[in-house]
């Protein structure tokens, strides 16, 4: 006999994006029938947050534990995730239990997978941090941890309960941060969004209401598109990855925050777009006015093309080194090219490369 069955599983998640939510916990979160909550913080998210936090969840009188992992991506392996277990064990958390994770994507990405694996899958609610982590690492439910030179090798894909984003904590933040951050939300602009390029161009400073209103669309966007491919099995999920193939080869080369690299990415794979698609060149060049008004990179210098086209091949997303590149027809409109031809790919260095 074979028999195919089709097992439909949804989730359901609650965006909030509100002014002091990470000192009112207890005013947005659903406290129904959980028994216990486990906040997770690194040192840094522990020292800045963790008392208000702590106390505003005290006050659903059930135990609230909290676990500190270090700062840094060298806490996203699977021996913080066995500490993280053994210490749910060890306070007798069980099905109930929610999974709070308080601070930038690395604690976001260690409690979505913590969330996803313990007794098969708990509660999991994340706050975060960072401006890279309020509008891309903490939307979409992937989370993960490295293993030696392989970053987000493993993991889940389990969409949180709930996402709340607390504009507020961005001041805490250094300016390259930000920076960093606002690449992500302009790439949504540019690969999904004409009115919102249009607004951000508009846009003269960078104040609280600007970047509330920033982060609004573009966690709108990426959350459209999470419903639309939740486990990426389209290229619909794919395209968020727009200026990321070339962005993440110098991300590792020139060692640049990773939304600078992006920056550089987005201009590298107009470029391209320019010479397969028919992009115009005056949509890239106001696009560049943008990354730049934004404080963002749009070249880099000392890096051999010979090198970064062999990181390039090692992309994941380039199977079997043909290569694959998110691609624009025009600004927030996308497309994914497959067998880019090589000469293409080589010629286009120079824009970016000086
Ligand atoms: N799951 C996804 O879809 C996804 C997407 C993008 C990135 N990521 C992951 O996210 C991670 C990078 O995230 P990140 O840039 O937020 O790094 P991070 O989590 O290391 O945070 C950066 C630093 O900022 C500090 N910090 C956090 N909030 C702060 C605040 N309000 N004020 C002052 N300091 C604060 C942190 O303690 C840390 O030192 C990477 O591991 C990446 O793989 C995941
Ligand atoms: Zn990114």
């Amino acid at each position: 006999m074979k028999k195919r069955y089709t097992i439909i599983h949804t989730e359901q998640t609650d965006l909030v994006i509100h002014d002091g939510a990470t000192e009112n916990l207890h005013e947005i979160i659903d406290a129904t029938n959980q028994t216990s909550y486990v906040i997770l913080f690194d040192a840094e998210t522990y020292r800045l947050f963790g008392k208000k936090a702590e106390t505003s969840l005290q006050k659903f009188n059930k135990p609230v534990h909290i676990f500190i992992i270090e700062t840094g991506e060298a806490s996203k392996s699977l021996s913080t995730i066995e500490n993280i277990l053994s210490f749910l064990i060890e306070k007798n958390c069980d099905r109930k239990t929610t999974i709070i994770g308080i601070g930038g994507g690395v604690v976001s990405d260690i409690a979505t997978f913590v969330g996803g694996i313990y007794y098969r899958g708990v509660n999991c609610i994340l706050i975060p941090t960072t401006l890279l982590a309020q509008v891309d690492a903490a939307i979409g439910g992937k989370g993960g941890v490295n293993i030696t030179d392989y970053k987000n090798i493993i993991g889940v894909i389990k969409q949180p309960n709930a996402i709340i984003i607390d504009p507020l904590v961005l001041s805490l933040l250094p300016q390259e941060q930000i920076t960093s951050g606002m690449a992500e939300i302009i790439k949504m602009a540019i690969a999904f969004d004409r009115h919102f390029f249009n607004y951000l161009s508009t846009v003269i400073k960078l104040d609280n209401n600007v970047l509330k209103k920033a982060i609004h669309t573009s966690v709108n966007l990426k959350m459209k598109i999470i419903q639309e491919d939740p486990l990426e099995k389209t290229n619909t999920r794919t395209a968020v990855n727009f200026g990321h193939s070339f962005g993440h080869a110098i991300e590792l080369m020139a060692k640049i925050p990773h939304g600078f690299a992006v920056a550089i990415g987005m201009v590298y794979a107009m470029e391209v777009s320019t010479k397969i698609t028919g992009f115009s060149k005056k949509e890239m060049d106001q696009a560049i006015v943008l990354l730049r008004k934004f404080g963002l990179p749009t070249t880099i210098k000392n890096l051999s093309k010979n090198d970064v086209l062999e990181h390039m091949k090692k992309d994941k997303k380039n199977f079997g080194g043909n290569f694959r590149l998110v691609l624009l027809d025009a600004i927030g409109k996308l497309r994914i090219v497959e067998n880019i031809d090589k000469k293409i790919i080589e010629e286009s260095f120079h824009k970016v490369l000086i």
